[in-house]
């Protein structure tokens, strides 16, 4: 029963504007402590029927150090605790503000917030998306937010931030595709229709943080070329090597006739062609057995003895395979 009589009294006194019951200034309403992106910000709105010229004074504590005043007289209605230098404001703090008005000389009652952890509590924003596409794939490249304390992947611990990329066709936001528990800033969408614009939106979620991070504005990108993008020259490089390897293959084709040309068999006397015995001749021959075709031809001069001579020898080493072969 007292309770509600309290409860009503403290309503009555909030409700009677500044200078309520006994003349005491009444405090600041609606006060909350918030959390974006790791700074912490308190925020408050007037007393009830507020007259002008308030100021308002607010603090924070952490569990283990006292109350540290940051805002002074100021007439805004909030202040950024974390964007004091020295401040002994830890991502894994636990923390509280309160505020109180003043009108001249006469103060109100501190107002205190509810009690707020900086990692779980926070608000993870929206990363920076930027896209680069080729003909059928486009690649995410996401940029972490940028925060008050520490950075993201040091706050959470980079296997414990994830990544959730959604992508979707143009006007077809309904079909839209969500890719989750993505651990790398880049990641490529492959598959994708060419000459099409996409789409793509990526959220953070914070293993520590229930709450899931905020979107980023839909970046949209089309799937082909652009004058000057790097696939004119994976093109021009293909085709380099193309012309190289068919130049390859072509010239193993043809090395014979290649070095007929460069080694004509006419200057080789012709006499020599025809001398089977020759140890040149057969050690080609048996290099190459299944192209061989030949009938053993013994040359016998007229006094009896047989032609064998080495005169291939003669002829230098590049040409003689030609006489092996033809
Ligand atoms: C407190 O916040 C609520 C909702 O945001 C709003 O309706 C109310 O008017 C606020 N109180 C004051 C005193 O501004
Ligand atoms: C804040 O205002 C009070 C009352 O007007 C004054 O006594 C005090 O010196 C002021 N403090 C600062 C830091 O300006
Ligand atoms: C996001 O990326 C764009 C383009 O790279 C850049 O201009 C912009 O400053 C970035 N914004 C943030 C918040 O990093
Ligand atoms: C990923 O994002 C999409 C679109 O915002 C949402 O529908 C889906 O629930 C998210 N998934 C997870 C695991 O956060």
């Amino acid at each position: 029963m007292s309770a509600r009589v309290c409860v009503f009294i403290l309503t009555l006194s909030t409700l009677h504007g500044p200078r309520a019951v006994s003349g005491v200034l009444s405090g600041p309403t609606n006060v909350s402590l918030t959390s974006f992106n790791m700074n912490l910000v308190l925020r408050w709105d007037p007393p009830e029927g507020a007259a002008g010229g308030l100021v308002y004074t607010s603090e924070y504590k952490s569990r283990f150090t006292p109350y540290k005043k940051i805002c002074t007289n100021s007439s805004q209605l909030q202040c950024d605790f974390s964007s004091q230098p020295d401040s002994s404001i830890s991502v894994y703090g636990k923390f509280t503000g309160r505020v109180r008005a003043q009108l001249g000389a006469e103060s109100s009652d501190w107002v205190e917030s509810k009690e707020i952890f900086l990692d779980r509590d926070t608000v993870i924003g929206p990363p920076n998306v930027s896209l680069i596409s080729t003909e059928d794939t486009i690649e995410v490249i996401i940029t972490d937010p940028v925060f008050a304390r520490s950075t993201l992947k040091e706050a959470y611990g980079a296997s414990n931030v994830i990544y959730n990329i959604t992508h979707w066709k143009e006007g077809h936001e309904k079909e839209a595709v969500s890719r989750t528990n993505l651990l790398q800033s880049r990641f490529v969408l492959d598959k994708l229709e060419r000459w099409t614009s996409y789409c793509v939106q990526v959220h953070i979620n914070a293993l520590m943080n229930p709450k899931p991070g905020e979107p980023s504005t839909p970046v949209c990108e089309r799937t082909t070329s652009k004058p000057g993008v790097p696939w004119v020259a994976a093109v021009v490089t293909f085709l380099v090597i193309a012309v190289a390897a068919a130049a390859l293959v072509l010239a193993v084709v043809y090395r014979k006739r290649i070095s007929n040309f460069l080694c004509p068999k006419d200057l080789l006397p012709q006499r020599f062609k025809e001398a089977p015995k020759s140890s040149m001749y057969m050690a080609m021959r048996d290099s190459h057995p299944p192209e061989e075709h030949y009938d053993p031809v013994s040359i016998v001069a007229d006094d009896g003895t047989v032609e064998e001579g080495s005169p291939l020898q003669d002829t230098g080493t590049s040409c003689s395979l030609i006489v092996g072969e033809s």
